[in-house]
Protein backbone atom coordinates (compact mmCIF):
# COMPACT_ATOMS: atom_id res chain seq x y z
CA UNK A 1 0.00 0.00 0.00
CA UNK A 2 1.52 3.74 -1.15
CA UNK A 3 -0.03 6.02 1.19
CA UNK A 4 -0.04 10.01 -0.24
CA UNK A 5 -0.13 12.05 3.24
CA UNK A 6 -0.52 15.90 2.87
CA UNK A 7 1.09 18.01 5.54
CA UNK A 8 3.38 14.93 6.96
CA UNK A 9 5.84 17.82 8.42
CA UNK A 10 3.57 19.28 10.54
CA UNK A 11 2.74 18.00 13.97
CA UNK A 12 0.05 15.63 13.58
CA UNK A 13 0.95 14.57 9.85
CA UNK A 14 4.74 14.04 11.48
CA UNK A 15 3.52 11.68 13.93
CA UNK A 16 0.88 9.87 11.47
CA UNK A 17 4.32 9.60 9.27
CA UNK A 18 6.27 8.08 11.86
CA UNK A 19 3.24 5.57 12.47
CA UNK A 20 3.37 4.69 8.99
CA UNK A 21 6.77 4.14 8.37
CA UNK A 22 7.10 2.03 12.32
CA UNK A 23 4.61 0.20 12.72
CA UNK A 24 3.13 -1.00 9.16
CA UNK A 25 4.49 -2.06 5.74
CA UNK A 26 2.95 1.19 3.73
CA UNK A 27 4.92 3.17 1.29
CA UNK A 28 4.71 7.12 1.84
CA UNK A 29 5.08 10.32 0.01
CA UNK A 30 4.66 13.81 2.00
CA UNK A 31 3.51 16.30 0.09
CA UNK A 32 4.31 19.15 2.05
CA UNK A 33 4.65 22.73 1.48
CA UNK A 34 6.93 23.64 4.72
CA UNK A 35 5.10 26.30 5.54
CA UNK A 36 6.20 27.93 8.97
CA UNK A 37 4.09 25.21 10.86
CA UNK A 38 6.29 22.73 8.58
CA UNK A 39 9.57 21.23 9.76
CA UNK A 40 11.47 18.58 8.72
CA UNK A 41 13.11 17.66 12.01
CA UNK A 42 10.07 16.49 12.90
CA UNK A 43 11.01 13.94 10.47
CA UNK A 44 14.65 12.97 11.29
CA UNK A 45 13.21 9.57 12.31
CA UNK A 46 12.20 8.04 9.20
CA UNK A 47 13.92 10.27 6.15
CA UNK A 48 16.39 7.75 5.45
CA UNK A 49 13.53 5.19 5.05
CA UNK A 50 13.35 3.70 1.31
CA UNK A 51 9.54 3.67 2.35
CA UNK A 52 9.52 6.85 2.53
CA UNK A 53 10.21 10.51 0.35
CA UNK A 54 8.74 13.83 0.66
CA UNK A 55 7.95 16.10 -2.24
CA UNK A 56 8.07 20.08 -1.33
CA UNK A 57 5.35 21.66 -3.22
CA UNK A 58 1.61 23.10 -2.58
CA UNK A 59 -1.76 21.14 -2.02
CA UNK A 60 -3.15 24.55 -4.18
CA UNK A 61 -1.05 23.51 -7.42
CA UNK A 62 -2.96 21.75 -10.01
CA UNK A 63 -0.13 20.50 -11.88
CA UNK A 64 1.88 19.70 -9.25
CA UNK A 65 -0.46 17.62 -7.42
CA UNK A 66 -1.78 16.06 -10.83
CA UNK A 67 1.76 15.01 -11.97
CA UNK A 68 2.58 13.54 -8.32
CA UNK A 69 -0.71 11.19 -8.37
CA UNK A 70 0.29 10.19 -11.97
CA UNK A 71 3.92 9.42 -11.12
CA UNK A 72 3.01 7.89 -8.24
CA UNK A 73 0.27 6.46 -8.25
CA UNK A 74 -0.60 5.97 -4.71
CA UNK A 75 -3.32 4.17 -3.16
CA UNK A 76 -4.71 6.18 -0.93
CA UNK A 77 -4.60 9.76 0.29
CA UNK A 78 -4.59 10.96 3.79
CA UNK A 79 -4.82 14.79 3.92
CA UNK A 80 -3.67 16.68 6.95
CA UNK A 81 -2.21 19.81 5.23
CA UNK A 82 -3.94 22.83 6.51
CA UNK A 83 -3.07 26.07 8.21
CA UNK A 84 -4.35 24.86 11.46
CA UNK A 85 -4.67 27.90 13.70
CA UNK A 86 -7.56 29.93 14.75
CA UNK A 87 -5.65 32.94 15.98
CA UNK A 88 -4.00 33.52 12.79
CA UNK A 89 -6.93 32.59 10.90
CA UNK A 90 -8.51 35.66 12.38
CA UNK A 91 -5.37 38.25 11.99
CA UNK A 92 -5.22 36.84 8.49
CA UNK A 93 -7.88 34.90 7.02
CA UNK A 94 -7.16 34.58 3.53
CA UNK A 95 -4.08 32.05 3.50
CA UNK A 96 -6.50 29.63 5.79
CA UNK A 97 -9.22 29.90 2.88
CA UNK A 98 -6.99 29.20 0.25
CA UNK A 99 -5.10 26.11 1.67
CA UNK A 100 -8.17 24.68 3.46
CA UNK A 101 -11.01 25.26 1.08
CA UNK A 102 -8.94 25.51 -2.50
CA UNK A 103 -6.00 22.89 -1.43
CA UNK A 104 -8.67 20.34 -0.55
CA UNK A 105 -10.77 21.00 -3.75
CA UNK A 106 -7.57 20.49 -5.88
CA UNK A 107 -6.47 17.24 -3.95
CA UNK A 108 -10.31 16.17 -4.51
CA UNK A 109 -10.56 16.57 -8.23
CA UNK A 110 -7.30 15.44 -9.25
CA UNK A 111 -7.84 12.04 -6.58
CA UNK A 112 -11.43 11.74 -8.79
CA UNK A 113 -9.44 11.97 -11.64
CA UNK A 114 -6.73 9.99 -10.38
CA UNK A 115 -9.18 6.78 -9.82
CA UNK A 116 -7.75 7.19 -6.09
CA UNK A 117 -8.78 4.03 -3.79
CA UNK A 118 -9.44 5.63 -0.56
CA UNK A 119 -9.42 9.62 0.60
CA UNK A 120 -9.61 10.31 4.09
CA UNK A 121 -10.17 14.08 4.48
CA UNK A 122 -9.16 15.25 8.23
CA UNK A 123 -10.84 17.35 9.81
CA UNK A 124 -12.15 19.02 13.41
CA UNK A 125 -14.77 19.00 16.12
CA UNK A 126 -14.55 23.07 15.42
CA UNK A 127 -17.07 22.74 12.56
CA UNK A 128 -19.63 21.84 14.99
CA UNK A 129 -19.15 24.81 17.31
CA UNK A 130 -19.77 25.61 20.51
CA UNK A 131 -22.06 23.05 22.33
CA UNK A 132 -23.87 23.78 25.94
CA UNK A 133 -23.57 21.16 28.34
CA UNK A 134 -24.61 18.15 28.29
CA UNK A 135 -24.59 18.04 24.79
CA UNK A 136 -22.26 15.56 22.91
CA UNK A 137 -21.89 16.15 19.36
CA UNK A 138 -22.20 13.21 17.00
CA UNK A 139 -21.54 13.01 13.07
CA UNK A 140 -25.19 14.37 12.55
CA UNK A 141 -24.76 16.65 14.63
CA UNK A 142 -25.71 20.50 12.58
CA UNK A 143 -22.27 22.31 11.17
CA UNK A 144 -22.32 25.79 13.17
CA UNK A 145 -19.17 27.53 12.85
CA UNK A 146 -17.15 30.26 13.82
CA UNK A 147 -13.44 31.51 13.23
CA UNK A 148 -12.42 31.20 9.65
CA UNK A 149 -10.59 28.47 10.46
CA UNK A 150 -13.30 26.02 11.48
CA UNK A 151 -15.88 27.73 8.83
CA UNK A 152 -12.63 27.02 6.33
CA UNK A 153 -12.78 23.63 7.36
CA UNK A 154 -16.55 23.13 7.48
CA UNK A 155 -16.68 24.37 3.66
CA UNK A 156 -13.65 21.56 3.03
CA UNK A 157 -15.86 18.81 4.78
CA UNK A 158 -19.01 19.57 2.75
CA UNK A 159 -16.73 19.46 -0.91
CA UNK A 160 -15.18 16.08 0.76
CA UNK A 161 -18.57 15.09 1.33
CA UNK A 162 -19.87 16.35 -2.09
CA UNK A 163 -17.15 13.79 -3.46
CA UNK A 164 -18.53 11.03 -2.06
CA UNK A 165 -22.25 11.60 -3.11
CA UNK A 166 -21.65 13.34 -6.44
CA UNK A 167 -19.12 10.80 -8.03
CA UNK A 168 -19.38 7.79 -5.33
CA UNK A 169 -15.34 8.80 -4.93
CA UNK A 170 -14.43 6.61 -1.49
CA UNK A 171 -14.03 9.68 0.72
CA UNK A 172 -13.75 9.55 4.79
CA UNK A 173 -14.19 11.87 7.36
CA UNK A 174 -12.30 12.26 10.60
CA UNK A 175 -13.23 14.94 13.15
CA UNK A 176 -10.95 15.03 15.94
CA UNK A 177 -11.08 16.95 18.92
CA UNK A 178 -7.73 18.92 20.02
CA UNK A 179 -4.11 17.13 20.06
CA UNK A 180 -1.27 17.80 22.40
CA UNK A 181 1.90 16.29 22.06
CA UNK A 182 5.80 16.53 21.02
CA UNK A 183 6.31 18.80 17.93
CA UNK A 184 3.52 21.05 18.18
CA UNK A 185 4.01 24.40 16.73
CA UNK A 186 4.45 26.48 20.23
CA UNK A 187 1.43 28.71 19.16
CA UNK A 188 -1.39 26.43 20.37
CA UNK A 189 -2.46 26.34 23.98
CA UNK A 190 -0.26 23.11 25.68
CA UNK A 191 2.88 24.03 23.73
CA UNK A 192 2.31 27.67 24.33
CA UNK A 193 2.29 27.71 27.94
CA UNK A 194 4.53 24.45 28.60
CA UNK A 195 7.43 26.69 26.38
CA UNK A 196 6.64 30.16 28.49
CA UNK A 197 6.31 28.32 31.91
CA UNK A 198 9.89 26.99 31.23
CA UNK A 199 11.08 30.19 30.62
CA UNK A 200 9.34 31.59 33.38
CA UNK A 201 7.15 34.16 31.38
CA UNK A 202 3.13 35.12 31.51
CA UNK A 203 1.15 32.73 30.76
CA UNK A 204 -1.66 34.48 28.82
CA UNK A 205 -5.32 32.92 29.25
CA UNK A 206 -7.53 34.55 27.01
CA UNK A 207 -10.48 35.91 28.79
CA UNK A 208 -11.64 34.27 32.15
CA UNK A 209 -10.20 30.66 31.03
CA UNK A 210 -13.06 28.84 31.29
CA UNK A 211 -13.75 27.18 27.61
CA UNK A 212 -14.15 23.56 27.69
CA UNK A 213 -11.58 21.41 25.49
CA UNK A 214 -11.35 17.49 24.94
CA UNK A 215 -7.81 16.71 24.75
CA UNK A 216 -6.67 14.09 22.62
CA UNK A 217 -3.01 12.89 22.43
CA UNK A 218 -1.70 12.92 18.97
CA UNK A 219 -0.51 9.25 18.67
CA UNK A 220 -3.93 8.50 19.88
CA UNK A 221 -5.65 10.08 16.90
CA UNK A 222 -2.80 9.35 14.37
CA UNK A 223 -4.17 5.32 15.48
CA UNK A 224 -7.78 6.45 14.77
CA UNK A 225 -6.62 8.09 11.27
CA UNK A 226 -5.40 4.71 10.89
CA UNK A 227 -8.59 3.11 12.03
CA UNK A 228 -10.45 5.21 9.45
CA UNK A 229 -8.06 4.63 6.52
CA UNK A 230 -7.84 0.72 6.66
CA UNK A 231 -11.52 -0.24 8.10
CA UNK A 232 -13.53 2.80 7.80
CA UNK A 233 -16.89 3.10 5.28
CA UNK A 234 -16.93 5.64 1.99
CA UNK A 235 -18.59 7.82 2.49
CA UNK A 236 -19.27 7.90 6.07
CA UNK A 237 -17.52 10.73 9.15
CA UNK A 238 -15.71 9.65 12.29
CA UNK A 239 -15.67 11.86 15.60
CA UNK A 240 -12.16 11.31 17.85
CA UNK A 241 -12.48 12.63 20.78
CA UNK A 242 -10.03 12.06 23.78
CA UNK A 243 -12.60 11.61 26.31
CA UNK A 244 -10.75 14.12 28.42
CA UNK A 245 -12.93 17.48 28.64
CA UNK A 246 -10.89 20.27 30.60
CA UNK A 247 -11.48 24.43 31.44
CA UNK A 248 -8.19 25.60 29.78
CA UNK A 249 -7.04 27.52 33.33
CA UNK A 250 -7.18 23.95 34.37
CA UNK A 251 -4.93 22.67 31.80
CA UNK A 252 -2.82 26.10 32.46
CA UNK A 253 -2.46 25.20 36.27
CA UNK A 254 -1.74 21.45 35.47
CA UNK A 255 1.50 22.82 33.32
CA UNK A 256 2.69 24.99 36.06
CA UNK A 257 2.56 22.54 38.48
CA UNK A 258 4.26 19.48 36.44
CA UNK A 259 6.95 22.08 35.78
CA UNK A 260 7.47 23.89 39.52
CA UNK A 261 6.17 27.35 38.27
CA UNK A 262 4.21 29.53 40.45
CA UNK A 263 0.13 30.44 39.60
CA UNK A 264 1.02 34.23 39.42
CA UNK A 265 2.72 33.59 35.66
CA UNK A 266 -0.90 33.21 34.71
CA UNK A 267 -1.86 36.70 32.54
CA UNK A 268 -6.06 36.47 31.37
CA UNK A 269 -5.55 39.10 28.76
CA UNK A 270 -8.23 40.06 26.01
CA UNK A 271 -10.46 37.03 24.93
CA UNK A 272 -10.29 35.61 21.56
CA UNK A 273 -12.60 37.18 18.89
CA UNK A 274 -16.05 34.75 18.51
CA UNK A 275 -14.29 32.27 21.00
CA UNK A 276 -15.96 29.21 21.42
CA UNK A 277 -16.65 28.03 24.86
CA UNK A 278 -16.88 24.72 24.74
CA UNK A 279 -16.35 21.60 22.61
CA UNK A 280 -17.28 17.70 22.84
CA UNK A 281 -17.37 14.89 20.74
CA UNK A 282 -19.33 11.35 20.70
CA UNK A 283 -16.09 8.72 19.15
CA UNK A 284 -18.85 6.03 20.02
CA UNK A 285 -19.34 5.08 16.22
CA UNK A 286 -15.31 4.81 15.38
CA UNK A 287 -15.39 2.69 18.93
CA UNK A 288 -17.86 0.30 18.16
CA UNK A 289 -16.53 0.05 13.87
CA UNK A 290 -13.09 -0.45 15.04
CA UNK A 291 -12.67 -0.97 18.71
CA UNK A 292 -9.92 2.30 18.42
CA UNK A 293 -10.53 4.46 21.79
CA UNK A 294 -8.01 6.82 23.31
CA UNK A 295 -5.71 5.25 25.41
CA UNK A 296 -3.45 8.30 26.78
CA UNK A 297 -4.18 9.49 30.20
CA UNK A 298 -4.38 13.59 30.14
CA UNK A 299 -1.64 13.50 33.15
CA UNK A 300 0.59 10.81 31.78
CA UNK A 301 0.41 12.40 28.16
CA UNK A 302 0.47 16.11 29.61
CA UNK A 303 4.09 14.84 31.86
CA UNK A 304 5.07 12.89 28.46
CA UNK A 305 5.08 16.14 26.48
CA UNK A 306 6.30 18.57 28.98
CA UNK A 307 8.92 16.10 29.44
CA UNK A 308 9.67 16.05 25.82
CA UNK A 309 9.66 20.46 25.18
CA UNK A 310 12.27 20.14 28.15
CA UNK A 311 14.68 17.66 26.64
CA UNK A 312 13.93 19.60 22.99
CA UNK A 313 15.01 23.04 24.04
CA UNK A 314 17.01 23.36 20.50
CA UNK A 315 13.74 22.14 18.76
CA UNK A 316 11.65 25.28 20.30
CA UNK A 317 14.61 27.95 19.69
CA UNK A 318 14.55 26.75 15.64
CA UNK A 319 10.95 27.14 15.73
CA UNK A 320 10.59 30.20 17.64
CA UNK A 321 12.00 32.06 14.93
CA UNK A 322 11.81 35.97 13.62
CA UNK A 323 8.59 34.96 11.85
CA UNK A 324 6.98 33.61 15.62
CA UNK A 325 7.91 36.72 17.34
CA UNK A 326 6.19 38.95 15.08
CA UNK A 327 3.38 36.50 15.14
CA UNK A 328 3.38 36.46 18.95
CA UNK A 329 3.90 40.56 18.88
CA UNK A 330 0.51 40.57 17.05
CA UNK A 331 -1.70 38.33 18.46
CA UNK A 332 -0.78 39.50 22.06
CA UNK A 333 0.80 42.79 21.66
CA UNK A 334 -2.59 44.54 21.80
CA UNK A 335 -4.35 42.33 23.87
CA UNK A 336 -4.92 43.92 27.64
CA UNK A 337 -4.13 42.15 30.98
CA UNK A 338 -7.41 41.78 32.46
CA UNK A 339 -7.42 42.57 36.48
CA UNK A 340 -8.15 39.44 38.42
CA UNK A 341 -11.69 40.88 39.65
CA UNK A 342 -13.06 41.42 36.21
CA UNK A 343 -12.19 37.79 34.55
P1 LIG B 1 0.18 22.00 11.57
O1 LIG B 1 -0.12 23.45 11.39
O2 LIG B 1 1.12 21.57 12.64
O3 LIG B 1 0.74 21.41 10.19
C1 LIG B 1 0.19 21.71 8.96
C2 LIG B 1 1.11 21.17 7.86
O4 LIG B 1 0.51 21.44 6.60
C3 LIG B 1 2.49 21.83 7.85
O5 LIG B 1 3.49 20.86 7.69
C4 LIG B 1 2.42 22.78 6.66
O6 LIG B 1 3.68 23.01 6.06
C5 LIG B 1 1.48 22.01 5.73
N1 LIG B 1 0.79 22.90 4.79
C6 LIG B 1 0.13 24.05 5.07
N2 LIG B 1 -0.35 24.59 3.93
C7 LIG B 1 0.01 23.76 2.93
C8 LIG B 1 -0.22 23.77 1.53
N3 LIG B 1 -0.90 24.76 0.93
N4 LIG B 1 0.26 22.75 0.79
C9 LIG B 1 0.96 21.74 1.38
N5 LIG B 1 1.21 21.68 2.69
C10 LIG B 1 0.73 22.68 3.47
O7 LIG B 1 -1.24 21.32 11.72
P2 LIG B 1 -1.71 20.12 12.68
O8 LIG B 1 -2.03 20.66 14.01
O9 LIG B 1 -0.76 19.00 12.54
O10 LIG B 1 -3.10 19.74 11.97
C11 LIG B 1 -3.12 18.81 10.91
C12 LIG B 1 -4.56 18.61 10.45
O11 LIG B 1 -5.35 18.14 11.54
C13 LIG B 1 -5.24 19.90 9.97
O12 LIG B 1 -6.04 19.59 8.86
C14 LIG B 1 -6.10 20.32 11.15
O13 LIG B 1 -7.22 21.05 10.71
C15 LIG B 1 -6.50 18.97 11.72
N6 LIG B 1 -6.78 18.96 13.17
C16 LIG B 1 -5.88 19.50 14.06
C17 LIG B 1 -6.15 19.42 15.41
C18 LIG B 1 -5.19 19.99 16.44
O14 LIG B 1 -5.53 20.01 17.62
N7 LIG B 1 -4.01 20.44 16.07
C19 LIG B 1 -7.33 18.80 15.87
C20 LIG B 1 -8.22 18.28 14.93
C21 LIG B 1 -7.93 18.35 13.58
O1 LIG C 1 -10.65 21.41 18.47
C1 LIG C 1 -9.73 21.04 17.47
C2 LIG C 1 -8.92 22.25 17.09
O2 LIG C 1 -8.03 22.48 18.19
C3 LIG C 1 -8.13 22.09 15.81
O3 LIG C 1 -9.02 21.98 14.74
C4 LIG C 1 -7.20 23.28 15.58
O4 LIG C 1 -6.36 23.03 14.46
C5 LIG C 1 -6.33 23.48 16.80
O5 LIG C 1 -5.56 24.64 16.66
C6 LIG C 1 -7.19 23.57 18.05
O6 LIG C 1 -7.96 24.81 18.06
P1 LIG C 1 -8.17 25.64 19.41
O7 LIG C 1 -8.49 27.03 19.06
O8 LIG C 1 -9.11 24.93 20.33
O9 LIG C 1 -6.69 25.47 20.00
P2 LIG C 1 -5.70 26.48 20.70
O10 LIG C 1 -4.56 25.66 21.21
O11 LIG C 1 -5.38 27.65 19.85
O12 LIG C 1 -6.54 26.99 21.94
C7 LIG C 1 -7.07 26.07 22.90
C8 LIG C 1 -7.86 26.88 23.89
O13 LIG C 1 -6.93 27.70 24.65
C9 LIG C 1 -8.85 27.85 23.27
O14 LIG C 1 -9.99 27.93 24.10
C10 LIG C 1 -8.11 29.19 23.27
C11 LIG C 1 -7.24 29.09 24.52
N1 LIG C 1 -5.96 29.83 24.45
C12 LIG C 1 -5.13 29.57 23.39
C13 LIG C 1 -3.93 30.23 23.28
C14 LIG C 1 -3.02 29.96 22.12
C15 LIG C 1 -5.61 30.73 25.44
O15 LIG C 1 -6.37 30.93 26.41
N2 LIG C 1 -4.42 31.39 25.32
C16 LIG C 1 -3.57 31.20 24.27
O16 LIG C 1 -2.51 31.86 24.22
Amino acid sequence: MKVLVTGGAGFIGSAFVRLLIGETSYRVVNLDKLTYAGNLENLRSVESSDRYRIVEGDICDWHLVESLLAREKPDAIVHFAAESHVDRSILSPEPVIRTNVFGTFTLLEAARRAGIGRFVHVSTDEVYGSLEPPQQATEEYPLNTSSPYSASKGGSDLLARSYFVTYQMPVMITRASNNYGPFQFPEKLIPLMISNALENRPLPVYGDGMQVRDWLYVDDHCRGVLAVLNQGRAGEIYNLGGNRSLPNIEVVRKILALTGRPEDLIQHVTDRPGHDRRYSLSSQKLMSETGWRPETEFETGLRRTIEWYRANAAWVAHVRSGEYRAYYERNYGGRATLRQESV
